[in-house]
């Protein structure tokens, strides 16, 4: 059968100016990369953009996930990507290259990846999805929403291709566990676990018959580091139409501005905006943390695209609505619940002030 793969595998490898935006000669340098791939038979077809500091490869092949062939490429991508920021000293060169050589994988290495291979219906509409300054449980709620949320998706209730519901694959980055849930029957279940984005992570969606609808990185880079090297900055992949949830349905979740982690220092609680790519450079206080959502039509591997999906003025209300919540949460300064309660946030001077007020405590009588 003609299966094909769709990888979108990310990195911060330097920031224009500061963690703001990447520089066009990245996406210059990743484009020719990739450009010599597509000659070499490696991939089929490429896209490459950018979300905030993150530079992202969008690439479709033959190789299935997990090739270590095309997580060859992107980590050799990044590398010379790495070496033309570092000669324009851009900020934090190399930042998410967390290993000195590749190692047949780019899991756990820094970049995040999102992958899955599928064989191409006779229409193929998929949507991805690509955040800045947030973590990798910043898609539970969405995701939610797409696939099992009557009051966001209409077809769940009347599309008989969708009235069975779909499967949650879920992850808890903690312990490296998964399990899986069927929804509606274990709606309640799942969410006692996808409530807790910090932890439980949406890995991917499948309908009951097996077929993948979504993906998402559930990389945390804090995890795999053991301290902070920046925020994950998630992708997810959603197929859309027919037996998946329309197009619309996928978009409709980001009307509502969710909190996420993230923002400024990684430390801070605010909404996620839906932007288009010109307006995906967060700036204000190093935020508030942005989504944007570029689709394809894929055809015999050819990425058809993209479309900037947030580009329409039906999000200006989400847009708006995010300025007012941002305003509010800036207010409260250094005060939870804007800040991270102290053991999620990942810049502190906690252990250096404690250390320093060692032998001022006292008991309390
Ligand atoms: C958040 C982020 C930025 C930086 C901040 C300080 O994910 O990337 O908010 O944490 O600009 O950056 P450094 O410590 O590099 O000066
Ligand atoms: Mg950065
Ligand atoms: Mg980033």
């Amino acid at each position: 059968m003609d299966r094909i793969t769709l990888s979108v595998i990310k990195a911060d490898v330097g920031g224009f100016v500061g963690h703001s935006s990447v520089y066009d000669e990245l996406i210059e340098e990743a484009e020719d990369r990739l450009e010599a791939a597509v000659k070499d038979d490696l991939i089929v077809d490429f896209h490459v953009t950018a979300c905030g500091d993150d530079l992202q490869l969008v690439m479709t092949h033959r190789k299935g996930v997990d090739s270590p062939e095309i997580h060859r490429l992107a980590w050799e991508t990044f590398e010379a990507c790495t070496d033309v920021a570092r000669g324009l000293k851009l900020y934090g060169a190399g930042q998410d290259l967390l290993a000195d050589a590749f190692a047949g994988n780019v899991k756990g290495m820094g970049p995040g990846v999102a992958e899955m291979e599928f064989t191409e219906r006779p229409s193929e509409p998929v949507l991805i999805f690509m955040a800045d300054k947030t973590s990798a449980g910043a898609w539970n709620l969405p995701l939610y929403r797409m696939f099992a949320d009557p009051f966001n998706t209409a077809g769940l209730v009347i599309s008989p291709a969708m009235h069975d519901g779909f499967r949650f694959e879920v992850h808890d980055v903690k312990e490296n566990r998964r399990v899986f849930f069927d929804t509606p029957e274990e709606l309640y279940d799942l969410l006692v676990f996808i409530g807790a984005p910090g932890r439980y992570m949406v890995k991917a969606v499948y309908t009951k018959k097996g077929e993948i609808a979504a993906v998402s990185s559930t990389q945390r880079l804090a995890l795999i580091a053991g301290r902070y090297v920046g925020k994950d900055d998630p992708v997810c992949i959603v197929r859309s139409q027919g037996d998946f949830p329309a197009v619309g349905e996928v978009l409709e979740p980001f009307t509502m501005p969710h909190i996420v982690e993230g923002w400024m220092r990684g430390s801070h609680y605010g909404p996620l905006m839906p932007v288009p790519l010109y307006h995906a450079t967060p700036s204000r206080f190093d935020g508030p943390p942005r989504v944007v959502c570029l689709g394809f039509q894929i055809a015999g591997g050819r990425l058809v695209g993209p479309r900037d999906m947030f580009d329409d003025p039906g999000f200006d209300e989400a847009r708006r609505l995010c300025n007012v919540i941002a305003d509010h949460f800036r207010r409260h300064g250094p005060f939870e619940p804007h800040r991270l309660p102290m053991e999620e946030m990942e810049y502190t001077t906690l252990p250096q002030v404690m250390e320093r007020l060692a032998g001022r405590w006292e008991a309390i009588l």
